[in-house]
């Protein structure tokens, strides 16, 4: 038979799949896939309950209802005095993850220059290839994870079409600061590029707050930002994401996203226009109970005799292994000997091989979990 796409054959299993697969064969627990062992809040599950009861089983606006995109547009406004006309600033798509296909898609044309931050999201990448574009790689250098200015300017020419940013960062729980981010602000406006920024994160933050980058002035036309809601109500499987931006490029990302998926889960929309219209004392349970697992998992992992970071935001914690230490092998160990399942991050990298002396803890999971996961590691 004729060989399949070019690009989509190279395509590999991704590690977080190899990952959980060897945690299932060792009955390990599973600290490396990034989603909540618990159900999201009983109040918005009851929400899209009655939604399909009410007969909202037909497909949905391919733009997303309007009461959906009125509620993230008032949210932006709310948490960080964001103009967005949910008109036409706003499209609604499956997930953060259609929303990156479909801006990618939409902007990059083969051979335009990309700048990404390594370590990154996986489907960057994969969709940057289906897309031809050249991508340029800039290294988050650890311990602290910053950017090499020099680096970032020496990765830019007239050839880039955009620049990926994700705020705040998995899988190394940074929080970007204004002086960098005002750092790429100058390039952006000097090189001409589009920043396209995925803050899907925006509400997992513990002592800084999250700043969007489309809130730096400068930057407000040339960004799309893209968010979703699976993280902030721990409904992963619901997959209503989003992406905001001038008229012009909402309506180009829509292209893509009506001829991909068209529209998302109707009743799940209607869910969610009304959950996030009500969640500021939700949010605040939710910053709580994250915090408190976060302490929990680090200082564990801490006492357990891991060099581990306090992240700043997400629901990821990075421990640095010792030296000679090689990420993949000690996952492999950790499942087999401790019963504990762990991300190894050179898979989040493409140039550096600083990735391979780290690995990535979720702590997105019931407390027991934790205190299981640590039970075994030794405490
Ligand atoms: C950085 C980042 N972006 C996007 C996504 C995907 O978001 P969604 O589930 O809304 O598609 C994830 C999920 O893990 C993520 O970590």
């Amino acid at each position: 038979m004729k060989p399949l796409n070019n690009i989509v054959s190279h395509f590999k299993e991704s590690i977080f799949s190899t990952m959980t697969k060897l945690a299932v064969e060792n009955q390990a627990i599973n600290l490396s896939q990034g989603f909540p062992d618990f159900d999201g809040p009983s109040w918005v599950i009851d929400l899209a309950t009655k939604a399909l009861q009410d007969g909202k089983n037909q497909y949905a606006p391919s733009f997303g209802i309007l009461p959906l995109r009125e509620a993230i547009s008032a949210n932006y406004k709310r948490y960080y005095q964001l103009d967005y006309n949910p008109h036409d600033e706003i499209v609604v798509t499956n997930g953060a993850t259609e929303a990156l296909y479909c801006a990618i898609t939409a902007l990059v044309n083969p051979g335009d220059e990309v700048v990404v931050f390594e370590p990154f999201y996986d489907s960057y990448y994969a969709c940057l290839l289906l897309a031809q574009a050249k991508v340029v790689p800039v290294t988050l250098k650890i311990p602290h994870f910053k950017f090499d200015l020099e680096e970032l300017k020496k990765s830019i020419s007239s050839k880039t079409k955009l620049l990926i940013i994700n705020n705040p960062h998995n899988p190394t729980g940074k929080i970007f600061s204004n002086h960098e981010i005002e750092e790429i602000a100058k390039l952006a406006n000097e090189f001409d590029f589009y920043i396209l920024s995925d803050e899907v994160y925006e509400f997992l933050t513990f002592e800084k707050n999250h700043t969007p980058t489309a809130s730096f002035h400068s930057l407000k036309d040339r960004t799309i930002t893209i968010s979703s809601t699976g993280k902030t109500f721990g409904l992963t499987g619901w997959k209503i994401g989003w992406a905001a931006g001038n008229p012009q490029l909402i309506k180009a990302i829509h292209n893509v996203h009506q001829f991909s998926t068209f529209c998302v889960a109707h009743p799940l929309q209607v869910a969610m226009a009304q959950a996030l219209a009500n969640m500021d004392q939700y949010l605040l349970e939710f910053k709580r109970d994250y915090l408190n697992k976060r302490d929990l998992l680090v200082s564990g992992l801490r006492k357990a005799g891991f060099n581990v970071q306090n992240p700043e935001g997400t629901y990821f914690a990075l421990a640095f292994l010792p030296d000679g230490e090689s990420d993949i092998e000690f996952c492999q160990k950790l499942i087999k000997d401790k019963k504990v399942a762990a991300i190894p991050t050179s898979a989040f990298y493409l140039k550096s091989n600083e990735g391979s002396s780290m690995i990535r803890f979720c702590f997105a999971k019931k407390n027991e979990t934790l205190q299981s996961a640590l039970n075994n590691l030794g405490l």
